[in-house]
């Protein structure tokens, strides 16, 4: 594939001629929606009266619940959501009402108008409150291997402990937004900021009482989406729906960024136990985890969340004896919901802490701990689930990563660097990733397209899959060109609209190359197969005596040939026409499912994955051991995409997610008070990385030579699994952290490591450091 591709937008994006859904003109007729949403985390709701915000001049409608006219529903998975709440309130930011008005301002006003009366009940806002109380949503779900009981306590070394890892914001830069154009009838087009259309399109049937062949969705991109938009874009779209329904008018929602903040749910904050037997070398013996995750007030996607962080709870290492448990707990904060990595960050920060405490207490550098506990090639590769980890990359990776980012002198110096500064102290760490790459909800994993080709010899590609920044149209642009030996400027990629793909899958899971890159190519080969026979026909009237064949004609450099008899030769652009007066068909539908996955939830095993992604980062920071401030130094990072299909993109992908993720690991912190309010609901309050927070010195490189098998143009995933390579940035600032008492006491720790946490966790340690030399006997 061409080297150097740029994003099919990337000069809009600049110009900022991209056209975003606020962007889109609509005229005069256009209102402005505006939803009103609870102030309680739980309460409720006694009687309210909208009368006086209805007759505000310029209002054209407030709606309850009351005035949906189909199902009051909008739960992705289990039907526990209500679109508008009805006599209860179970978070704050519950969408309850809805107005419609000429302008912004008047919307506002109307919402000051509207009487509620509440009556406060006790919300459960913390995973310890939700387990006391016993608030599970839903069964606990396991994946055992071995026997764990056993193998703990023959162990020669066992290490407990829990760990808490935080929230996050999405802080997608386009908040969510819909816009809704009613047609004729109950027809809707729904201009939706979402990962999911056909879902969007299901849920705005089914509220509005009409046909899903009624309602069509369009995406042409999103700025930006994290999986913040899997299914809650839908909610915005919903809402949106309901009022330009009730108004026979086109509506706009564009939530504020603070109402976006404070409406929509985070990555899953967990509480982790972990018990870990290991041997005198530190290899691991036996793990038992209790995973447990804050689900939020509805299902949402936490289920399938929980079960990649149990899948995920192994990361990369061979783990014998291994039971791991997840538990959802329901609590009065908004529905948490996917965010890149879906569950597998936390799961994998669980392991990673577990070799980071079995490193510290036997006195290893954790690379090699970690390196002696690898899934092997050929044995130890199969995982607790009861997948073979196929193509394992790993040693490769950890080989060519230590010796290129001269792991072995760093480690020296920043030991040097320790032993003769007080003040500042440096930290290193070595980890790695394996993830899987496939939808768990196996029959997610399956795409559609239709590819059209005009007479003029262009081709215009359509798809299921949504482009949010991440390059997925460009990837598609390319596979479609290469795949019909033209050049790139022949293709264009239509917006996603459900009127031309139907039924389709969310663009999440990494997949969406890989979904919807191989549905093209269906869709090409079918055009292919029935243009070459056209084309052997028209080459054969010209040589009767020797007729050609379909299976010889090729298509390559923009023209269609004989590959036995390359004089016969047609531009691609110059035969359309003439089979467009042959009445040959020129376009094509294309369907993929993934073959060879299965996987039974209830008994925790199978084969989820197509396959695996793996990459691995050394990352080394500075800290300032008085204020508890810690800087990026360098990082150096090895990922394997297999054939890039676009290089740029791949390690775009990969500098972000792990930016991202270091966002996660080190300052985003959500913070709720004790009645449910969102505390951190700007940019002046939440801290994502910028600039500055990027490492100094940042090294990336894709591992070369790794095509990979059975999939599109022998290609891998890219976008979830680098954001897990921060966790090298969280256990650097614990190194240099332990550094403070010479790695003689483990730290206490856990995720985010914001200032804060640093500085009480050095605070804690040179306590503890000075008590244990009150208490050394005099010599
Ligand atoms: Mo993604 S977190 O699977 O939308």
């Amino acid at each position: 594939m061409a080297t150097k591709f740029p994003h099919e937008s990337a000069e809009k994006h600049v110009s900022g001629e991209a056209v975003y859904i606020d962007d889109i003109l609509v005229g005069e007729r256009l209102l402005t929606g505006r939803v009103v949403y609870s102030p309680h985390a739980h309460a409720r709701i006694t009687s309210f009266d909208l009368k006086a915000a209805s007759t505000l001049p310029g209002v054209r409608a407030v709606l309850s619940y009351k005035d949906i006219p189909g199902h009051n529903q909008m739960g992705p998975v289990i039907k526990d959501e209500v679109c508008l709440a009805e006599s209860e309130v179970i978070c704050v930011g519950q969408a309850i009402f809805l107005v419609a008005a000429e302008t912004s301002e008047q919307c506002i006003e109307a919402e000051k108008l509207i009487r509620v009366e509440y009556e406060p009940l006790d919300p459960i806002l913390t995973i310890e409150k939700a387990i006391d109380k016993g608030s599970l949503m839903g069964p606990a779900a396991r994946i055992e291997r071995g026997d764990v009981d056993r193998a703990l306590a023959s162990s020669p070394h066992v290490v407990r402990g829990e760990l808490r890892t935080g929230a996050q914001e999405h802080w997608y830069l386009e908040s969510q937004i819909c816009l809704c154009v009613p047609g004729e009838g109950p027809e809707m087009t729904v201009y939706s900021g979402t990962q999911h259309p056909s879902e969007t399109q299901n849920l705005i049937a089914e509220l509005l009482g009409v046909r899903k062949n009624d309602v069509v969705v369009e995406v042409r991109r999103m700025g930006g989406a994290f999986g913040g938009k899997e299914t809650q874009g839908n909610h915005t779209a919903c809402w949106t729906a309901l009022l330009a329904h009730a108004t026979g008018r086109p509506v706009k929602i564009r939530l504020f960024r603070d109402d976006d903040m404070k409406i929509t749910g985070k990555r899953h904050r967990f509480l982790s136990r972990y018990e870990a037997g290991y041997d005198d070398e530190g290899r691991i013996i036996a793990v038992r985890f209790e995973l447990n995750s804050d689900g939020g007030c509805t299902a949402d996607l936490s289920f399938a969340i929980m079960e990649r962080a149990m899948l995920h709870c192994d990361n990369s290492y061979y783990i014998p004896n291994f039971s791991v448990t997840g538990r959802v707990w329901k609590t009065n904060l908004p529905s948490n919901t996917a965010f890149r990595g879906f569950g597998g960050p936390q799961g994998m920060a669980a392991i990673e802490t577990v070799i980071d405490r079995i490193a510290r207490e036997l006195n290893k550098d954790a690379a090699d701990v970690r390196r002696m506990n690898f899934y092997g090639l050929a044995e130890d590769n199969v995982t607790h689930y009861g997948e073979t980890v196929e193509n394992n990359r790993l040693p490769a990776i950890y080989d060519q990563l230590m010796k290129s980012s001269e792991y072995g002198r760093r480690r020296e110096a920043v030991n040097e660097f320790n032993s003769s500064n007080e003040f500042f102290k440096r930290g290193l760490a070595i980890t790695p990733v394996k993830f899987g790459i496939s939808f768990t909800t196996s029959f997610l994993n399956q795409a559609g397209a239709l590819v059209l080709v005009y007479t003029d010899g262009t081709i215009l590609v359509n798809h299921g899959g949504t482009e949010m920044g991440q390059g997925l149209h460009t990837k598609i642009h390319q596979i479609a060109a290469a795949e019909f030996g033209v050049s790139p400027d022949r293709v264009k990629v239509n917006a996603t609209n459900t009127s031309k793909i139907p039924n389709t899958t969310a663009t999440a899971a990494s997949a969406g190359a890989d979904l919807n890159g191989m549905a093209v190519k269906a869709a090409v080969d079918t055009l292919k197969s029935r243009i070459a026979e056209a084309v052997a026909a028209i080459f054969t009237e010209k040589h009767p005596e020797d007729p050609s064949r379909a299976e010889a004609i090729v298509f390559q450099n923009d023209r269609i040939t004989d590959s036995g008899r390359p004089d016969r030769t047609i531009g691609f652009a110059e035969v359309m026409p003439m089979l467009h007066l042959r009445q040959i068909s020129l376009s094509a539908t294309g369907f993929y499912r993934t073959p060879g996955i299965g996987w039974d939830k209830r008994k925790g095993h199978g084969r989820p994955f197509h396959y695996y992604a793996f990459g691995m980062a050394v990352t080394e920071v500075l800290l300032d051991v008085l204020t508890g401030r810690h800087t990026m130094l360098r990082t150096d990072i090895l990922h394997d995409v297999g054939d890039s299909l676009n290089p740029g993109i791949d390690i775009g992908q990969v500098e972000g997610g792990y930016v991202q993720g270091v966002g996660w690991c080190t300052t985003e912190e959500v913070k709720w008070d004790d009645r449910g309010n969102l505390l951190t609901h700007s940019p002046d309050t939440y801290k994502i990385p910028s600039v500055q927070d990027i490492p100094k010195d940042f090294r990336v490189a894709l591992l070369e030579g790794v095509p990979n098998p059975n999939t599109i143009r022998l290609s891998k995933a890219v976008a979830e699994p680098p954001l897990m390579l921060a966790l090298s940035a969280w256990l650097a600032i614990k190194d240099a952290i332990s550094a403070v008492a010479n790695h003689e006491i483990e730290p206490e720790f856990s995720l985010p490591a914001t200032n804060e946490t640093i500085l009480l966790s050095i605070e804690d340690l040179k306590i503890r450091l000075e008590r244990d030399l009150v208490s050394q006997p005099a010599v």
